[in-house]
């Protein structure tokens, strides 16, 4: 019960031929997809009930964001990101990995670097390249039971490489990361150090499972670095509408909005109308289903660590602290590429190779708890027999 309103979550529709790209790709095979971050449980019905009264409306054209919902999204930072914007900073957008590519084109010139940390969310590994940079790549370390910055080698590869962005991912997608305050001071220290504006994508910052985690948007950390930055979210990974395509920047400087705005005109400028009317329901009475998902989400990763824990030659090195993302090691298969032999062992994970760390797969874990219990059930039976 959460609000007077119960929602289950361990009923969900079909999504077989339903236009999913997560469940598509195994189409008439017997493998359950736990691969692209988007979760199988229907959105919270204040969505779907904003979106039919939209539908009745029967026009369609071209979308604006309205005052009522610059509103919702200042009010949302207010509340939730303890952050107080201006209207004007905000930027809205069908997506956020174009954002990506907005502010690379904007702060790098061609040819230029970019600087991430690895593991990370493939995007920011393809979105330099696929711009004509370069991805100056630094591995994230584990110290101290949590995976955190090698910051001795970001001021390596920054005065190597003569970059001018950073990418940050917080809550990070893959390792499921919720960064410090000190991490984020050491990353903004870092960053004007070398000249960095810092992207920071903050995709799933509603999704923090860690009862003693708490997300910091890096732009809240002062002044300075709020205008030497670009913050990137969406309600699309919480209440699961990505594919109403609808995000936003939010840029405090006017001269870096302008370079962001110019780099991605006649682009990336259109945003869906049923994403906006998405996005309002959700930042004003999403917040019941939010809490009653992240409560399930619990559930559901104490169930993966406990099947995880069984598994042969498969483990995970921390906890996630949010998102529900689930980042396993299997090196000790021993095998050169694990997602496949598990896809053979029928589920789909995705491959870590894919996000820079070869060896390593990501589970998706929003789904379901029989279905993710079949999941882990098909993952143990398949190190098992590959241990062998
Ligand atoms: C960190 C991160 N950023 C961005 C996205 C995708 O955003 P969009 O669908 O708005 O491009 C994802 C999706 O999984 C993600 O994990």
């Amino acid at each position: 019960m959460a609000n007077g309103m119960d929602f289950n979550f361990d009923v969900c529709p079909e999504r077989s031929g339903t236009d999913s790209t997560k469940w598509a790709r195994y189409a008439g095979r017997d493998v359950l997809p736990a691969w692209v971050a988007d979760m199988d449980f229907a959105s919270t019905p204040v969505i779907v009930d904003a979106l039919k009264q939209r539908l009745e409306h029967h026009v369609f054209g071209y979308a604006t964001a309205h005052q009522s919902t610059h509103e919702a999204v200042i009010a949302y930072l207010a509340r939730e990101r303890q952050w107080q914007v201006e209207p004007e900073w905000i930027v809205f957008t069908p997506a956020l990995v174009p954002c990506l590519h907005g502010v690379i084109r904007a702060e790098t010139p061609a040819g230029g670097a970019v600087i991430t940390t690895t593991p990370v969310y493939p995007p920011f590994l393809s979105a330099p390249v696929l711009s004509g940079r370069t991805a100056e790549c630094v591995p994230m370390v584990f110290d101290a039971g949590r995976w955190t910055f090698d910051f001795d080698a970001l001021d390596a590869a920054a005065k190597r490489s003569q970059a001018k962005v950073f990418l940050l991912c917080n809550p990070h997608n893959p390792l499921g990361r919720v960064f410090t305050r000190e991490e984020l001071e050491k990353i903004a220290e870092f960053s004007a150090r070398h000249g960095l504006v810092v992207c920071s994508d903050e995709i799933h910052c509603d999704l923090v499972l860690d009862p003693d985690a708490h997300h910091i948007s890096y732009a809240t950390l002062g002044k300075e670095v709020a205008h030497n930055s670009v913050s990137l979210f969406a309600a699309s990974k919480t209440y699961n509408t990505a594919g109403l395509l609808c995000g936003y920047a939010v840029i405090p400087d006017k001269a870096l909005r302008a370079r962001f705005r110019r780099a991605l005109a006649g682009v990336a400028n259109e945003v869906n109308i049923f994403g906006l009317v998405a996005l309002e329901a959700a930042y004003r009475h999403g917040a019941p289903w939010q809490r009653a998902c992240v409560e399930y989400l619990r559930g559901n990763l104490d169930l993966v660590l406990t099947e995880i824990a069984r598994t042969p030659g498969v483990t995970i090195a921390q906890c996630p602290q949010a998102t529900y993302l689930a980042w396993l090691d299997a090196r000790a298969l021993g095998v050169e590429n694990p997602a496949a032999v598990f896809e053979a062992g029928g589920v789909g994970l995705n491959n870590g190779a894919d996000f820079g760390t070869p060896g390593f797969v990501r589970l998706n874990f929003g789904c379901p708890r029989e279905r993710l219990r079949e999941i882990l059930r098909r993952i143990r039976a398949t190190a098992e027999a590959t241990k062998r």
